[in-house]
């Protein structure tokens, strides 16, 4: 086994997940916002401080995914967040793509920044600690979207970034993210991510991408939010476990979920249906975790608001989370 694939696999080790905390200072604004509070360095250390800094997160968390401000910060008592990971026994992981443009010439469709300066930074990242990278594509689900164009570009853009990053070291996390927004039906959404995933994987190997040491991070196959369509979460588990089979090799160590948007108990009560579903069809060929933003933060963030006196009962709503998550990778229900 590769010094990468070793890495890969304690990304998704057995009972644990991934925590996405690699939002941009732009999207660390939004969340701050939600709760009250102004966008500053000051607040986002706390708001990372808020998660990183709770007790016994090594429980649950395999690796935690960063932002480059996050990386180079102290915590609020002055030790190295990558100190604190590390005595956790954490992987430190690192947001590499640079957001989203337009796609020129395709309305509402977007491509994914930074695969030219991407090889330098990875050298620095590398050098500095991080074990893995993680790059974000997005898709549109509208009427004529995605286009052919949008999903053949992004998956060799995704397929450079994983052979650049793994030339630095480090195990890429392909995040091809298909949107919940819109009106679509849950197997439109099927058939989009089916397409997309397929051509990442065509891409990955056409471009001498090592499938052995990546971790595909993806949509949940769900209904679109303006669908009507009520979530059910065993159908989600079928058309997502359809899905993965039918398009992601077995060589590759693990497939973590984004959680897109879904409430906190949405996203957790689909891992569970989809880890019971698995398991009922004789096991899945690699571990299938989670690497929520939103649905692992939400909960705490509504409880913390920025007021220190709630520190102690914001983590202690992380924690129940992160608890209720991981029965999920068993296949309990979240509650
Ligand atoms: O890029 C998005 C994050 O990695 C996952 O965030 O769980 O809030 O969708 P989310």
């Amino acid at each position: 086994m590769t010094q990468l694939t070793d890495i890969a696999r304690q990304m998704v080790a057995s009972g644990k997940g991934i925590l996405a905390a690699d939002e941009s200072p732009a999207s660390a604004g939004k969340r701050l916002a939600a709760v009250g509070m102004d966008n500053t360095p000051e607040n986002r250390r706390a708001y990372r401080d808020l998660f990183l800094n709770a007790d016994g997160i090594g429980q649950y968390l395999s690796g935690v995914i960063l932002h480059d401000e996050t990386l180079r910060q102290d915590a609020l008592d002055g030790t190295p967040f990558l100190t604190l990971l590390a005595d956790n026994g954490i992987l430190p992981g690192i947001k590499v793509d640079e957001g989203l443009t337009p796609f020129p010439g395709f309305d509402g469709e977007e491509l994914t920044r930074g695969l030219d300066t991407l090889p330098e930074r990875c050298a620095d990242y590398a050098a500095m600690g991080a074990r893995f990278t993680k790059w974000r594509n997005v898709i549109h689900i509208g009427a004529d979207l995605p286009t052919p164009e949008l999903v053949h570009t992004n998956a060799i853009t995704l397929a450079r970034y994983a052979r650049i990053v793994q030339d630095a070291g480090m195990v890429p996390m392909l995040e091809p993210e298909v949107l919940l927004t819109g009106d679509h039906s849950l197997s439109r959404a099927e058939e989009v991510t089916r397409d997309v995933l397929a051509t990442v994987f065509y891409q990955c190997t056409r471009y001498r991408v090592d499938l052995s040491a990546v971790i595909l991070k993806t949509s949940m196959v769900v209904p679109g939010d303006a669908s009507g369509e009520v979530m059910d979460h065993d159908a989600v588990a079928l058309s997502t476990l359809r899905v993965l089979r039918d398009t992601v090799p077995p060589e590759v160590p693990g497939v973590v979920f984004l959680s897109g948007g879904q409430s906190a108990e949405d996203a957790c009560r689909n891992l569970a249906a989809i880890n019971r579903a698995a398991q009922a069809e004789g096991g899945a060929p690699w571990p299938l975790t989670f690497s929520f933003a939103r649905a692992l933060q939400g909960p705490a963030l509504a409880v913390w608001r920025g007021d220190d006196e709630k520190v102690a009962e914001g983590r202690e709503t992380f924690l129940t989370t992160l608890r209720r998550n991981t029965a999920a990778l068993a296949g309990k229900d979240c509650a």
